[in-house]
């Protein structure tokens, strides 16, 4: 199975699919991520606040999959965006990996508990990039301002909640415009969306999960996607979604759901 990669906009690739780790303890992330990479999966999204990088490294390890072929996400935390406490961070979160760069690396959130702070963590990310430790520099959760706010190098990435109630249609495509490639977190809604009637009678229509359905949206939109499970056959069956295609009207269905129901932080809260 071949994964899309997507060219960022410093050159390098990211593979389009990828695995969420969130709310999943060290030693069960350390199984879930084990199986996602014997099924195929090259990319895993993890951050130093899930308190799961050693088990996520673990996995790695373990796998016997080149590190050339694995891309690694993990972020920076909000009480580390001063530029002294954001490299002690990035080497935190290297050891407890046991690599020595990630692939990617994001400011977690903007933070409204330390105000503008994410300036100078962005300032951090641009001089990790230069010395090897990161390959790619990009932000969470970031509005129009606060990526107004930045310095520098355009974001690779804004990992944003993005599902079929939540869909930010709008935002999505005023990033791209700028060369900041979308990502989509809870991309299921964190489950909530596959009981959805439209999604489930698409799934009906062409015999798949409905997971897979929404996966398949994603993928069609163009944006990075990183569903979480730590069920074997999920993991699976969220992979396997490159041998089939939703119709423009099945697309259509999916994009009228858009109800604007955030189920995440608000970035001007948190
Ligand atoms: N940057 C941020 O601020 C931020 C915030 C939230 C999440 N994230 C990232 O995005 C990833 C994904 O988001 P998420 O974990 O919130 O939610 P999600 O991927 O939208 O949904 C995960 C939930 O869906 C269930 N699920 C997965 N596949 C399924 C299937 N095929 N059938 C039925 N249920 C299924 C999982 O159950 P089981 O696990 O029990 O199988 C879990 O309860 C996270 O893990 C994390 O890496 C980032």
């Amino acid at each position: 199975m071949t994964v899309p990669t997507i060219t960022l906009n410093d050159g390098a690739t990211i593979p389009q699919l990828g695995f969420g780790t969130w709310q999943v303890a060290d030693d069960v992330a350390e199984r879930s991520v084990s199986t996602a990479l014997q099924t195929g999966y090259r990319h895993i999204d993890t951050a130093a606040i899930y308190g799961n990088e050693k088990g996520v490294g673990r996995a790695i390890a373990a796998s016997g999959v080149p590190r050339d072929e694995l891309f690694v996400t993990t972020k920076l935390w909000n009480d580390k965006h001063l530029k002294d406490d954001a490299r002690q961070a990035l080497e935190t979160s290297l050891t407890k990996l046991g690599l020595d760069h990630v692939d990617l690396y994001l400011i977690h959130w903007p933070s409204t508990k330390h105000p503008g702070q994410f300036v100078e963590a962005w300032d951090a990310m641009q001089t990790f990039k230069y010395e090897g430790l990161v390959r790619s520099i990009g932000v969470s959760n970031f509005n129009q301002e606060h990526l107004d706010a930045l310095n520098g190098a355009t974001p690779a990435i804004n990992q944003i909640e993005m599902h079929p109630t939540f869909a930010q249609p709008a935002y999505r495509e005023s990033l791209l415009k700028q060369g900041i490639r979308p990502e989509a977190w809870s991309p299921l809604g964190m489950s909530k969306d596959l009981a959805n009637p439209v999604i489930t009678a698409i799934a009906t229509e062409l015999g798949r999960t409905p997971a897979q359905v929404i996966i398949r949206w994603h993928l069609q939109l163009g944006t990075v996607v990183i569903p979480k499970s730590v069920t074997p056959e999920r993991i699976a069956s969220n992979f396997d979604v490159f041998d089939f295609q939703l119709s423009p009207e099945q697309m259509a269905q999916i994009n009228g759901l858009d109800a604007g129901a955030r189920l995440g932080g608000d970035p001007l809260e948190v």
